[in-house]
This record gives C-alpha cells, sequence and structure tokens, in this order.
C-alpha cells in the first residue's frame, strides 16, 4: 500500500476526489495525512475523512527556505512514499524538493509545458487558444518543469470564463491524478525513471 501526503491551498477538490478513491479497499494507496499553507478550506476534507492534518501558514516564517524546513519536518513525521501537491499555490524550495525528489507530483490545469504558474487557466484564455489542457508531473526545481506522467487536452469553448474553464478542466485533473497515484502504486510508473527519462 502507498501512503500518501497531499498538500493543499484551496478548496481541495482534488485532494477530496482522492480521499473518495482511496476509501475503495481495492484502491492501492492511502492518504496517511494532509498538509496546507493556510487555513484552507479543504482541510474539512481531511477531517471527515478522520485523517490527520498540518498547517505549515506561510506568513508565519521570513522566508521560503523557513518555511519549507518546517514543512519538511511535518512531512517527516509521516513518511510518506509519495507528497501529492493538489492546489499548493506556493513553490517548494529546492532543499525540499531535494528531500523528497522524485517522490513528489503536482497537478496542472494546463497542456504543459505550455502555461506553467499559477495562472494556467488565465493564461490560456489570455492566448486565445482553442484548447488546453491538465497534466500531472513530477515537480522538479522549475516552475511546472518536471517529467510529464499523464496528460490530456481539453477544449476552450466560446465565452468560457476562468472559473467555467476550470471548472471543466478539475473534473480531468482529477482522473488523471487518482489514475497517476494507482500506477505509482502498482509500479506502473517508475518515478525514478520518470525523473530522468521523457514520459510516455
Ligand atoms: C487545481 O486546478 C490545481 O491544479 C490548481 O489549483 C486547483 C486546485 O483546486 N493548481 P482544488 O483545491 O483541488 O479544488
Amino acid at each position: 500500500m502507498l501512503s500518501v501526503a497531499v498538500l493543499i491551498s484551496g478548496t481541495g477538490s482534488n485532494l477530496r476526489a482522492l480521499l473518495d478513491a482511496a476509501a475503495d479497499p481495492d484502491y492501492p494507496a492511502r492518504i496517511v495525512v494532509v498538509g496546507a499553507d493556510r487555513e484552507a478550506d479543504g482541510l474539512a476534507h481531511a477531517e471527515e475523512f478522520g485523517i490527520p492534518s498540518f498547517t505549515v501558514p506561510w506568513r508565519a516564517h521570513d522566508s521560503r527556505e523557513a518555511w519549507g524546513a518546517e514543512l519538511d519536518e511535518q512531512l517527516r513525521v509521516w513518511e510518506p512514499d509519495l507528497v501529492v501537491l493538489s492546489g499548493l499555490m506556493r513553490l517548494l524550495p529546492p532543499s525540499v524538493v531535494a528531500a523528497w525528489a522524485p517522490r513528489i507530483i503536482n497537478t496542472h490545469p494546463a497542456f504543459l509545458p505550455e502555461f506553467p504558474g499559477a495562472h494556467g487557466v488565465r493564461d490560456a484564455l489570455a492566448a486565445g487558444v482553442s484548447q488546453t489542457g491538465a497534466s500531472v508531473i513530477v515537480v522538479d526545481d522549475g516552475v511546472d518543469t518536471g517529467p510529464i506522467l499523464a496528460q490530456e487536452r481539453i477544449p476552450v469553448l466560446p465565452g468560457d470564463t476562468e472559473h467555467v474553464l476550470h471548472d471543466r478542466i478539475k473534473p480531468v485533473e482529477r482522473r488523471l491524478l487518482i489514475d497517476v497515484v494507482r500506477r505509482i502504486a502498482t509500479g506502473e510508473i517508475d518515478l525514478a525513471a520518470a525523473r530522468t527519462t521523457a514520459p510516455s
């Protein structure tokens, strides 16, 4: 059984989907802890499932390194096999990436390498593209630059707002995330190999 820590900042709808999936005894991963950089609404999902949670407030720290050191310390209490960034709106400092790589993955609401960064949905709309997408990647020191584990195209429709488009992307992100975590747990995806070789 793969043990998973999930880090969030927001509503945690992707976390919720993973919690629902992991409630199935046949699913080969379990969420052992949920962490956040603020009092995120999504922490309520962890509580509902009886999963421990922690908050490492960004604002309480002087630097990214100091925040990251405390985050790392909290994660080490649980020693998860995998860390999932599911809407964590902070860049991890290189020391934390180095400590957990390649066992950290991230979901992103665009078809990477297109539209990396915090505003992937807004940037796709602003660019006027006819399709965007969703991706799950391995985290490296860049901004959404790590090896791509899974991705899927999603159309941009006339009249889409950022909110409407993001709501169309999120269900795909959830499905990809649940599938990637399952494939990591079964060994179908080898993260150590994904770090150095091109994704399939
Ligand atoms: C997701 O689209 C994630 O990729 C992005 O923020 C969103 C998080 O949504 N970075 P939620 O908190 O899981 O509802």
